[in-house]
């Protein structure tokens, strides 16, 4: 959590002012002015020390940052209750967060000391091949976007804010990501490619939660949203403490709901994996999202893209987006950007930076994934309720208009890496097959069609006859175009200037068997296939 005066970052370290759960040995990452206070207190050494490669620790390269990133880090172990200590000496004594990274073992924090010292290759960046960052998809993408809702956002920011509060560690935290998971499922209407699993942690209770679309194409190349499910009150952690979170993050939450809503609501299928992750345990240290970016880094899992949403819905300055440019890459930064001025001309960007790995997108970056943190407002002008009982919905002023502008750039961003550049709507085909006696008639549809070519065709035994018209069931005499010749081989076809709904009409000139085939567009936006 986070303390004024804003924290300095420490050299490539997650600032940290969590608490931690007392009485455990734990493994640090801390940087020479942190080793000194903690040395203060008791006699520690460094299991190992390393001095970091900036390149890993961000994109940005001012000087600055290059002067708070010249520290060496220190790989140690400390008791749980030091960590307390530690926090307050480096909030009270070098007036920043922690500036600790928390590690799950001392294997794995000396891989990390490793990363940052540039002596490690990880599996998963070796794997990773760049992205295109064409954007293409400008005849589904405004349909979407149109559709997508403030109310809907505001909605769900209410009943997440309802739970007492969302602490990793509380029956409040557990509940609510039962609940997620459950909302989750009912918004992805039983379809089969889309799968809603709980992420379980099993050093704590709260699970995060995980809502997958499986690609049609390339279903190992996974895009990722994320936000944070937990909340936390600086003031104390316990089951009845007020932290309702509604900016941080139930925005963050609540705006990948509304993405998730509409893409279901359209029938969209995307090429590559599309996956909606709510992490547990962030405020206590990035805990729920390293633990899944490393699994997903161990598996070697192809995730070409990573967006974070946390903090949305609370505008504080002038302009609409602030892209962050530390612990996130600045390729990937780039076509976010240009997704914003293609897709929401009229919003206005600028950039900031955390100064330390503030979010969820740093754990995937430490894994070496591309990530992006689009946030409400510059780094000194965002919500000041957060991280107490007043960070409720009623302090965003009721309505969530903010949060529906990073929504709409989630949704690009999804609809446009989730095509690798693929401009094609594919075509939708249906098949009917069945008999007609001598005059009977048949009709077939609506058929809900886009802009583009609209073709029906039958083989088939006797001599059937093919009619197709729009809006309406087609009659002999009145029909957009026909085909009826003397055997049951047909074929006719309409050029759709507007989406619409297609008939079609058969008819046994002779008795016959048919096989009717229906080719058209799947209109812009829904691309069911
Ligand atoms: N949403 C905040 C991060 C944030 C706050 C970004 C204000 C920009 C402005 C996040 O939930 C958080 O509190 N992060 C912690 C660090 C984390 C490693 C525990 C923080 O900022 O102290
Ligand atoms: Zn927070």
């Amino acid at each position: 959590m986070r303390f004024q005066p804003k924290p300095l970052a420490a050299a490539g370290l997650l600032a940290l002012c969590s608490l931690a759960h007392a009485g455990e040995k734990v493994w640090i990452s801390v940087g020479d002015a942190a080793l000194k206070l903690l040395q203060k207190q008791k006699v520690v050494t460094p299991a190992a020390s390393a001095s970091p490669m900036a390149r890993l620790a961000g994109t940005d390269s001012s000087a600055a940052t290059a002067d708070r990133r010249a520290e060496n880090i220190h790989l140690v172990q400390v008791d749980e209750d030091d960590l307390l200590h530690l926090s307050a000496a480096v909030h009270r004594e070098l007036k920043r967060c922690g500036g600790f990274m928390f590690h799950p073992s001392q294997a794995e924090g000396l891989a990390s000391l490793q990363r940052q010292a540039g002596t490690a290759k990880m599996a998963a960046v070796a794997a990773l091949t760049r992205p295109s960052y064409t954007i293409a998809q400008q005849a589904v993408v405004p349909g979407l976007l149109s559709q997508m809702q403030a109310s809907n956002i505001g909605q769900t920011i209410v009943d997440l804010s309802a739970y007492v509060n969302r602490y990793y560690q509380t029956a409040g935290g557990v509940s609510a990501s039962d609940w997620l998971k459950q909302r989750w499922t009912t918004l992805a209407g039983g379809r089969s490619d889309i799968t809603v699993e709980q992420f379980t942690h099993a050093s704590w209770k709260q699970k995060s939660v995980i809502a997958t679309i499986k690609g049609t194409d390339r279903p190992t190349e996974v895009v990722v949203i994320g936000a944070h499910l937990d909340s936390i009150n600086q003031a104390g952690t316990t089951e009845t403490t007020r932290a309702p979170g509604a900016d941080d993050d139930a925005s963050g939450v609540a705006s990948i709901t509304e993405v998730l809503r509409t893409m279901v609501a359209n029938g969209y299928k995307p090429r590559r994996t599309l996956k909606f992750m709510a992490y547990a345990a962030e405020e206590v240290g990035l805990r729920g999202s390293q633990e899944i970016a490393t699994s997903y880094a161990n598996a070697g899992t192809n995730v070409v893209g990573v967006m974070q949403l946390d903090m949305t819905n609370y505008k504080g300055s002038v302009n609409d987006i602030y892209l962050y440019t530390d612990y996130t890459d600045s390729a990937q930064n780039t076509f976010v950007s240009n997704l914003i001025k293609t897709y929401l001309p009229t919003l206005k960007v600028g950039t900031d930076k955390c100064g330390y790995g503030c979010s969820d997108h740093a754990s995937w970056t430490a894994k070496g994934y591309y990530a992006s943190l689009p946030f409400e407002a510059a780094f000194n002008q965002d919500n000041p309720y957060i991280h107490t009982a007043n960070d409720t919905y009623a302090n965003s002023g009721n309505q969530a208009d903010h949060s529906l502008k990073f929504a709409r750039l989630a949704m690009a961003y999804m609809v446009e890496l989730g095509s690798d550049g693929s401009t094609g709507i594919p075509d939708k085909t249906e098949t009917f097959s069945g008999s007609l006696t001598l005059n009977q008639t048949r009709s077939f549809g609506p058929f809900k069609a886009g802009v583009g070519s609209f073709k029906a065709s039958t083989t088939g035994t006797g001599d059937i006859d093919l009619y197709a018209r729009r809006t309406s069931v087609p009659t002999t005499t009145t029909y957009d175009c026909k085909s009826d010749g003397s055997t049951s081989t047909e074929s006719c076809s309409i050029n759709l200037t507007a989406n619409g709904d297609v008939y079609v009409l058969l008819k046994g000139y002779r008795a016959g068997n048919y096989n009717l085939t229906v080719t058209y567009k799947a209109p812009a936006g829904l691309l069911t296939r």
